[in-house]
């Protein structure tokens, strides 16, 4: 667990800001708001983990040497989430999603943690952190404060009364990281999976979330495609709340082809 919470924050705009939140005072903040599920995570509480293969397209190898991106089948643990500390989040009134990816590469695992936003609503972990303590009286000021929370508060109003089920979602990476070719050259770029085969496979509402994975699985993979965006010259690289324009290049990475569901945890 500890892990997870040193890569999220270790993944924070290149500013001075990231090593400003102590994560102890973050876990403490959720804990005070959301109260302590043992065992479980103290945010993104309810989940549901999957199993998927990834497998990269010979474009990704031009940008990246990870490994992951060799066009070898890798394997992945996934987890589908629900945002905040509440295990018994309600399926039907979650309008934001997470999709977590642990990709198992010999002995490295690679992770990655995307939301089905557009872009995060305050810009530094900081700001994440004051978000969880601020009192309804002080919420005026805190908006005042970041702009962004008003837009991500409008953008989500906008959307249709909750997601409809894990799959037929886009996970975003939000974040700017760095991908680094054989030369040693550094590209910024951002990500986000789009579900490819969705057609034809309505969600009956009648079952939660977890159900309906089963349901939709029993007819084979779910894929979902990882295409690469980078940035216009006028992008800001280092604000989570910034919506890149991009220069419309994009490259699809490759595919992740999710098998089955596992467990809530
Ligand atoms: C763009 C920014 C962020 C994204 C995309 C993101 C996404 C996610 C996702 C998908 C998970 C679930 C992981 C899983 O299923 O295993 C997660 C967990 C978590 N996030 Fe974030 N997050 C972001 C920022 C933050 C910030 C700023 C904080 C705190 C300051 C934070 C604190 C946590 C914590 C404590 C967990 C639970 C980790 C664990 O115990 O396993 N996140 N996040």
């Amino acid at each position: 667990m500890k892990a997870i919470i040193l890569l999220l924050l270790a993944a924070v705009p290149l500013g001075a800001t990231a090593n400003q939140v102590d994560p102890n005072a973050a876990i403490t903040a959720f804990e005070k708001k959301f109260g302590v599920s043992e065992g479980k995570r103290r945010n993104h509480t309810k989940g549901l983990c999957f199993a998927a293969t990834f497998t990269a397209t010979p474009e990704a190898a031009q940008y990246t040497v990870s490994p992951i991106f060799s066009g070898e089948p890798i394997s992945v643990v996934g987890r589908f989430s629900h945002p905040g500390g509440n295990l018994h989040s309600e399926d039907a009134k979650t309008k934001v999603l997470g999709m977590a990816l642990d990709f198992r590469y010999n002995d490295i695992h690679h992770k990655m943690a995307m939301l089905n936003v557009p872009f995060f609503s305050v810009p530094t972990p900081e700001a994440f952190v004051e978000q969880l303590t601020v009192t309804p009286a002080e919420r005026g000021a805190f908006k005042a404060k970041y702009p962004s929370v008003g837009q991500f508060e409008q953008s989500l109003m906008e959307r249709e009364a909750g997601a409809r089920d894990y799959f037929q979602q886009y996970y975003n990476s939000i974040h700017t990281f760095y991908l680094v070719n054989k030369a040693k050259e550094r590209q910024p770029a951002r990500w986000i999976f789009y579900s490819q085969n969705m057609t034809g496979l309505a969600s009956d509402s009648s079952l939660d979330f977890a159900q309906q994975a089963a349901q939709k699985l029993a007819s084979g993979p779910m894929a979902m495609d990882m295409i690469v965006a980078f940035p216009h010259e006028s992008d800001k690289l280092n604000d989570p709340t910034y919506q890149w324009v991009t220069s419309g290049e994009r490259v699809n990475f490759g595919r992740l082809q999710i098998t089955g569901t596992r467990r809530r945890v």
